[in-house]
C-alpha cells in the first residue's frame, strides 16, 4: 500500500496533488511518501517483534539524506556499500553503531574512514578483504567488528543482473570454505568475528530461496559455534520483492518474511538484521513526467515524455516493468490506446514500454511512473547533459525539495579544461 492516491479525479502524494508540486519545481522530478516510507519500515520493524533486531535500511536503493533521517528518526539502522554512502548516513546523523557496511570491494580507504568513525560490522566478502580490515584496525588501535558473507548458492529466482547468491556470482565466500575462512579471521587481532551475513537477491518473489539460503545458515551459526566461535548476530540481507504491476503481482508480505526468519532462524537466540532497500522506498516513490509530443510512428504512437533513461535506467537496464498512469485520472469508460513511451534520449533503449494501453494523451499532460521510488535517483545520470532531476518530499500537506534540479552552468562548470588547449 502507498499514499499516492486519486481525489476528485487528480493524483495526490499524500495530501498534496501532484500538480501542485509539477508547478513549483517542474519537471521531471521523483516524489516521496513520508507515510509510505515510514509504514514500509515500520512491517519490518514488527515483523521481527519478540526478536532482538535491527533493520538496517540499504540506502543504495534511495539515498538522500532528508530520506535517511525519515527512517533514522523512526530506529533504522543503515546498510552502506561504500564510503560515500557511510559518509552521508553519517551526515543524515545516523550513528556509526547502527550502520553495517557490505560491498565486495572495500577499499583501504573506505575502511579507515568506517572505523575512524565508527561501525556496526563489516560484512566481509574475501580474505584478502578480512587482512586489510585487520591491518587498518591494528593501525589505529582498534577491533574490528566483523561477520562474513557466505554465499548459500541457492537460486533466487530474479533477473540475471540482480541475483546473488549462487556460486558462480562475485558475492561473498563458498559456505563449504566457511570454517577455514572464520578460523583464519579468529587468528587475527584487529578483528572480533560476531556473525555470519547473506544475502541472495534483489526483488525476490517467493520465500522458498530464503528459506533454503536461511536454513543453510542455521546450519552453519550451529558448525561454526561448535568449532569455538561466538556466533551471535545474524545479517540476512535484503531482497524482499514489491509489486510492480497493481494488477497481479502479489510477493510475500513482510510478515511472512518475518516468520519464516523466526521459523529458519529463532532457535539460535542470535540478534538479527535484515538489510531491505527496495521494499521500504519502492511504492514510495514515484517519477513525475510531462508529455511532450505524441507522434504518429509507423502502425504505432509514441508518447515522448521529458524524463528519459538516465532518470530512470531500470526499464532499459533489466527490462523493467513500471506502471505509468496519468496525473488527471481517466474519466470512467474512456477508451484507452496503446502507446509506445519514451524519452528524447538518442538511444532505442530510451523506451519505458511499448504498446501500453493508457488514455488519450495531450502535450503537456503530467503522467507518473509508479514503483520508482527505488533504484530509481540514485541510480540516474546526466547523460546527453540533462541535469539529475529534483527529490521531493511531502509529508501530509507539505512538501519540500530535498536536492535541487542542478544548473546548466554548475553541470558545465564541473569540467575543467587543461592549458595546453
Ligand atoms: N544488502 C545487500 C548486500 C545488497 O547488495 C542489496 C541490494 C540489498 C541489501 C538491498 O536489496 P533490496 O531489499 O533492495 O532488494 N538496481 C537494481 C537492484 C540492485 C540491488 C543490489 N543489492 C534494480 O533496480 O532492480
Amino acid at each position: 500500500m502507498d499514499h499516492f492516491l486519486y481525489r476528485d479525479g487528480a493524483l495526490y502524494a499524500e495530501d498534496v496533488p501532484i500538480s501542485e508540486i509539477a508547478a513549483a519545481v517542474g519537471t521531471p522530478f521523483y516524489v516521496y511518501s513520508t507515510a509510505t516510507l515510514l509504514r514500509h519500515f515500520q512491517l519490518f520493524d514488527d515483523a521481527l517483534d519478540g526478536t532482538d533486531h535491527l533493520v538496517c535500511y540499504a540506502m543504495k536503493a534511495a539515498s538522500n539524506q532528508a530520506i535517511l533521517k525519515t527512517l533514522a528518526q523512526a530506529g533504522a539502522g543503515m546498510d552502506v556499500v561504500s564510503g560515500g554512502e557511510y559518509l552521508r548516513a553519517k551526515a543524515a546523523g545516523v550513528p556509526g553503531d547502527k550502520i553495517v557496511f557490505s560491498g565486495v570491494g572495500k577499499t583501504a580507504d573506505e575502511i579507515r574512514t568506517a572505523l575512524s568513525g565508527g561501525i556496526r560490522q563489516f560484512n566481509v566478502e574475501s580474505e584478502p578483504e578480512m587482512e586489510v580490515i585487520n591491518t587498518i584496525a591494528l593501525e589505529l588501535g582498534v577491533v574490528a567488528p566483523i561477520t562474513v558473507r557466505v554465499n548459500p548458492d541457492v537460486d533466487a529466482k530474479t533477473h540475471a543482473k540482480i541475483a546473488t547468491g549462487k556460486s558462480e556470482n562475485k558475492f561473498g565466500i563458498p559456505i563449504a570454505r566457511a570454517s577455514e575462512v572464520y578460523a583464519h579471521a579468529a587468528s587475527l587481532p584487529g578483528l572480533e568475528v560476531i556473525g555470519i551475513d547473506v544475502h541472495i537477491g534483489s526483488q525476490l518473489t517467493e520465500l522458498e530461496p530464503f528459506e533454503m539460503a536461511y536454513t543453510k545458515v542455521a546450519e552453519l551459526t550451529e558448525k561454526l559455534r561448535s568449532e569455538g566461535h561466538n556466533i551471535r548476530r545474524l545479517d540476512l540481507g535484503g531482497g524482499l520483492g514489491i509489486p510492480y504491476t497493481r494488477a497481479n503481482d502479489a510477493p510475500p508480505l513482510p510478515v511472512e518474511y518475518g516468520a519464516l526468519i523466526k521459523k529458519t532462524l529463532g532457535h539460535l537466540g542470535c540478534e538479527i538484521e535484515i538489510e531491505p532497500g527496495r521494499l521500504i522506498a519502492g511504492n514510495a516513490g514515484l517519477m513525475v513526467s510531462k508529455v511532450i509530443y505524441v507522434k504518429s510512428g509507423e502502425g504505432r504512437d509514441f508518447l515522448i515524455l521529458d524524463g528519459a533513461m538516465n532518470d530512470l535506467i531500470r526499464p532499459a537496464m533489466y527490462e523493467a516493468h513500471h506502471d505509468i498512469v496519468a496525473v488527471n485520472e481517466p474519466a470512467p469508460g474512456v477508451e484507452q490506446q496503446p502507446y509506445d513511451i519514451v524519452g528524447p534520449v538518442c538511444e532505442t533503449g530510451d523506451t519505458f514500454a511499448k504498446q501500453r494501453n493508457m488514455p488519450p494523451l495531450a502535450p503537456g499532460d503530467l503522467v507518473v511512473f509508479r514503483s520508482a521510488g527505488a533504484y530509481g535517483a540514485v541510480m540516474s545520470s546526466e547523460y546527453n547533459t540533462r541535469p539529475l532531476i529534483p527529490e521531493v518530499l511531502v509529508h501530509g500537506d507539505q512538501f519540500a525539495v530535498i536536492r535541487e534540479r542542478p544548473s546548466f552552468d554548475e553541470i558545465i562548470n564541473r569540467d575543467t579544461i587543461p592549458e595546453w588547449l
